[in-house]
């Protein structure tokens, strides 16, 4: 009987990836990359690839309690909490799931613009309410479309954004670190103050990360107005929260639509107070049939990694 090799596994998976991990591998489980001290010495000097899911910081502390890593496999086309530097240094590769996830949550930025721009959930509770029979139509709200999309960052994600709000009729300008092979109307701007000033609806597409932290910052905020939107599927780390608070709660900002929060999931509780936001528990990736590709693909890149084969996404 071959021995099964060991492998890491840090964080909640389904039952569809954890089957056949399983059937592959001997799991050592621990409820996220926190929880390494609940593994034995000698367990954690064996391991060298690790399955991750969630956003728990992973950096070189961490690492240091598995002398033999050799490969963090990410579910997550974001790897903002894994120390990337630290990996590379100690020689470890790290793959990631992109593509996979692209439409989906694409889909879902749009249909936070639309809904929030439209207010499709307080009307939604305007009808459970019988408020329609008793109070009568809805309050109107004003056109999402055939306005000024600024895309903030351009990568897989955000082309796939500005494709779909194309298609609604949005002129579209982008920011992101140079300009990009970009269908010709898609407007390079190299600023993004200059971009949110520009725009109605301000998408954040970046990826997460050092290179990122705070890019949504006062300023920016500040350059969107009473009639703007700001939507956000990136990460929380991008955005000035208190900044985009205020301009919320005193309508110097007119909208947001968030799927993501600095800390999340505990987000700051003055979000819930607010009326002109839509919030979303990060749920872009959130479909059964992209949540199984992220994890065959995450198994993929192992499995790869196990037989020596070059891996599928490395970072
Ligand atoms: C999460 C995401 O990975 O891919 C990303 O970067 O943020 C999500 O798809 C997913 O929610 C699992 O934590």
């Amino acid at each position: 009987m071959s021995e099964k090799p060991d492998l890491l596994l840090a964080g909640e998976v389904p039952d569809w990836d954890r089957a056949p991990l399983a059937e592959d591998f001997t799991l050592h489980a621990v409820p996220s990359i926190a929880d390494l001290a609940e593994l034995s010495e000698e367990v954690r000097t064996r391991l060298k690839a690790v399955a991750v899911m969630g956003h728990t910081p992973f950096g070189a502390e961490r690492m240091a309690l598995l002398p033999s890593l050799a490969l963090i496999a990410n579910y997550g086309v974001g790897y903002d909490a894994i120390d990337i530097a630290a990996a590379r240094e100690r020689g470890i590769a790290v793959t990631n799931t992109p593509d996979v996830l692209t439409d989906d949550v694409a889909d879902l930025a749009v249909g936070m613009w639309l809904a929030r721009a439209r207010d499709i959930v307080g009307a939604e509770a305007w009808v459970r309410s019988n408020s329609w029979q008793r109070e009568g139509a809805y309050p109107l709200q004003h056109r999402a479309s055939s306005r000024k999309a600024g895309i903030l960052g351009l990568g897989r994600i955000g082309r796939a954004i500005a494709a779909r709000m194309a298609a609604f009729g949005m002129d579209i300008a982008y920011f992101s670190r140079g300009p990009k092979d970009a269908p010709a109307a898609w407007r390079f701007e190299a600023d993004p103050v200059a971009l949110a000033d520009w725009a109605d609806v301000l998408v954040v597409a970046v990826a997460g990360g050092p290179a990122t932290v705070g890019i949504v910052s006062a300023e920016v905020i500040g350059a969107l107005g009473p009639a703007d939107m700001l939507v956000n599927i990136s990460r929380g780390s991008t955005v000035d929260e208190e900044a985009l608070i205020a301009a919320l709660s005193t309508g110097r900002l007119g909208q947001a639509a968030l799927d993501v929060f600095a800390s999340e999931p505990d987000l700051d509780a003055r979000f819930l107070a607010l009326p002109n936001v839509l919030l979303q528990p990060h749920q872009a990736s959130g479909t059964v049939e992209t949540r199984k590709a992220m994890g065959q693909l995450m198994r993929d890149n192992i499995t790869a990694f196990f037989a020596g084969r070059p891996l599928l996404t490395p970072v």
